[in-house]
């Protein structure tokens, strides 16, 4: 049986993965981390999960050790690359969801994020981890792609597949919903302010 970390488990991204947890058969325990929901129950968290998870205290993230077998991470970019490469060294598996590992590159790392890569090493060997297309993993680091590109590459895979010779350009037109933004609160992501309504945002500059 597995014992999981969920680092980051108390946000929107974190919510699914704890809920995939708590239906796995080969996991028996996980921990959730979080910054300011440490301490705080789950249920307080998330109601809606009361009848679905055991009630338990989210931990606080400076707590993060050695003692499960896999780490999930759903951090904001920037913050993983904190604990991951510590895990990594003592060969623990992880699977982050968020931006620090997905790029090849430090020079395209730093130049997108503006942050200097502390684990190259990682960085370069990581797999990218498209679950649809990906089906065995021989790394212990696998990072996932974004919201974006997933949807674009499971929907363009298919057509590159089977009409590549007559491909001149692929174009994708993404929309997506609040929660995209995960749950940091915002004026720009009010309900009241989006309502009914579609805008497009960082035009030309979107990381993903
Ligand atoms: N939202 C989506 O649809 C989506 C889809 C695919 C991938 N992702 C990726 O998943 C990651 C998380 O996004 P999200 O939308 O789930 O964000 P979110 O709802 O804002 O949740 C962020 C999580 O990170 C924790 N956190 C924030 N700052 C921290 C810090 N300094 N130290 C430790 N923990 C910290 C938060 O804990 P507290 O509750 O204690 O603040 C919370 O658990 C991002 O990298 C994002 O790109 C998101």
């Amino acid at each position: 049986m597995i014992s999981v970390g969920i680092i980051g488990g108390s946000g929107y991204t974190g919510k699914y993965i704890v809920k995939f947890c708590n239906e796995h058969p080969n996991i028996n325990e996980f921990d959730v981390y979080a910054n300011k929901s440490a301490y705080k129950n789950i249920h307080d968290i998330f109601p809606d999960l009361v009848s679905e998870i055991e009630n338990k205290t989210i931990k606080n993230v400076s707590e993060l050790d050695l003692s499960h077998d896999v780490y999930f991470f759903a951090l904001p970019h920037g913050e993983s690359l904190k604990y991951i490469p510590m895990l990594l060294d003592n060969n623990k598996k992880v699977i982050d969801l968020g931006a620090d590992f997905r790029l090849d590159n430090k020079d395209v790392f730093f130049k997108t994020y503006q942050i200097n890569h502390p684990a190259v090493k990682y960085l370069e060997e990581k797999e990218y981890g498209l679950a649809e297309t990906h089906k065995n993993y021989y790394y212990n680091l696998i990072a996932n792609p974004g919201c974006y590109p997933t949807a674009a590459l499971l929907s363009t895979i298919p057509i590159v597949k089977n009409y590549f010779a007559n491909i001149q350009n692929i174009v994708t037109v993404s929309y997506s919903g609040l929660s995209g933004a995960g749950k940091k609160a915002s004026p720009n992501l009010l309900f009241s302010e989006n309502y009914n309504s579609v805008k497009a945002y960082n035009v030309g500059t979107h990381r993903h």
